[in-house]
């Protein structure tokens, strides 16, 4: 017996996350996969989601991916890796050909994606994805696999994911650095909306929000369809300047004032509670209002939250939320994020975790923090259960036994 061993790696601005799992499709029409090991290690040489220092970046990723594989008891040599940054660029594209038969065959299918990714890419710019979205054969629509289908044009929307060459040409290089090939690119949003998002949602309509350290992700779905994908720069970073800024610290003591003691929703806060922070001198301590912090915290969500709410009524996406609003990344984890959310989107919101098509150490990457690399993981266990490729192959008995032993001391 062979085992197929699928990594996912997340190169965020504060912190890279590795995910390690065995392709699971035996008699499964999804395929799922069995969590081995996770990484993580804190991320030095990025910027906004952009590599901007390689060497800090390579020895990141190999922190990451070293403890991913001691947890999972084996090694693997390629991985898929997330990307995103506000340089992505997404939009639709059509194509149309005449069915060469009386029904549409698989080379049908084949041209007319051709016809519908055959747009004129600049040399600066790098596809990510070409996602067929649906299918058309003379009048009627909304097919999802039209083969054997009987008519005369066949057409399609295809989603047109695009990169800065130079993003993902500086991420691959860390990758190969730290000793591994990059099976492919993932787009961040998509990786996490394919971990915390279920089939029937993306049928009803809902919206991803991702609210990391430098950006605000969005993704949203309606009848099935990719309607909209946007990186917004701001994130839980904007925030901690605003308690640099309104508290007089450093960064670093912002940030920690932030993940102790902010909360998102200033009404949950007992208006008597003061939290120690450092200052005015070195070794003092003074008292500020607790809920002063969450006022400011408040501030700047609602603002983040104003934004992704304008994108979303841009593409029409606001009144279509009937599965609502899935909020997840580091952000998230703010008391009172899902009662500020739901002001400002009138819609329901719930904490998005990976969840479906999990099994073995899931529970390990059940946490909003690591939606984006488990979703990474889980697109390049769909492509290798599709094509085949992207998989490390190593016979299995060797991960069980090893893998086993290691695994007594998590
Ligand atoms: N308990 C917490 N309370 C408040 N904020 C938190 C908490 N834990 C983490 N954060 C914040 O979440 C952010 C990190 O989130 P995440 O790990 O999703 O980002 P990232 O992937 O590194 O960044 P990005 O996706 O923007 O590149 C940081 O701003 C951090 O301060
Ligand atoms: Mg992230």
């Amino acid at each position: 017996m062979r085992s197929r061993l699928v990594a996912g790696l997340d190169v965020g601005t504060t912190r890279t996350s590795a995910v390690i799992g065995e392709l699971e499709a035996e008699g499964r029409r999804r395929p799922a996969l069995r969590i081995l090991g996770v990484g993580q290690s804190r991320t030095e040489g990025v910027r906004r989601e952009v590599v901007t220092h390689i060497e800090q970046t390579t020895d990141s990723i190999r922190q990451a991916m070293k403890e991913a594989e001691l947890m999972a008891g084996t090694s693997v040599d390629r991985v898929w890796a997330g990307i995103s940054g506000v340089h992505v660029k997404a939009r639709s594209s059509m194509g149309v050909v005449a069915i060469s038969g009386d029904e549409v065959s698989r080379s049908d299918v084949d041209r007319v994606h051709e016809v519908a990714r055959a747009v004129a890419l600049p040399a600066d710019r790098e596809f990510l994805h070409a996602i067929p979205q649906e299918y058309m054969v003379d009048s009627q629509r909304g097919l999802k696999d039209p083969v054997g289908m009987t008519g005369t044009r066949l057409e399609t929307e295809v989603y047109l994911v695009t990169a800065a060459a130079s993003a993902s040409t500086n991420l691959k290089k860390a990758v190969a650095r730290a000793g591994y090939r990059v099976q492919s690119l993932v787009l961040s949003p998509l990786a996490t909306a394919r971990a915390v998002l279920t089939e029937d949602e993306k049928e009803v309509g809902v919206a991803m929000v991702e609210v990391g350290a430098s950006t605000t992700q969005v993704a949203a779905f309606y009848e099935g369809k990719i309607r909209h994908i946007a990186v917004l720069p701001v994130g839980g970073n904007t925030i901690t300047n605003d308690l640099v800024k309104g508290l007089s610290i450093p960064f670093a003591e912002a940030q920690r004032a932030k993940e102790e003691h902010a909360v998102a929703f200033a009404q949950l806060v007992d208006p008597q509670e003061t939290v120690p922070l450092p200052g005015p001198a070195p070794g003092q301590t003074r008292h500020v209002a607790r809920e002063l912090i969450a006022h400011i915290v408040e501030q700047r969500l609602d603002e983040i939250f104003g934004l992704v709410q304008h994108e979303l009524a841009a593409v029409g996406m606001s009144d279509r939320l009937s599965a609502g609003v899935v909020l997840t990344g580091g952000t998230a984890s703010l008391p009172g994020t899902l009662e500020m959310a739901g002001q400002v989107f009138t819609a329901p919101v719930r904490i998005g975790v990976p969840w479906e098509g999990l099994s073995g150490l899931a529970e390990a990457v059940q946490r909003p923090r690591f939606a984006t690399v488990t979703g990474i993981a889980l697109h390049g266990t769909d492509r290798v259960h599709e094509t085949g490729q992207g998989a490390t192959t190593l016979s299995s008995n060797l991960i069980s036994r090893v893998g086993a032993w290691i695994r007594e001391f998590f």
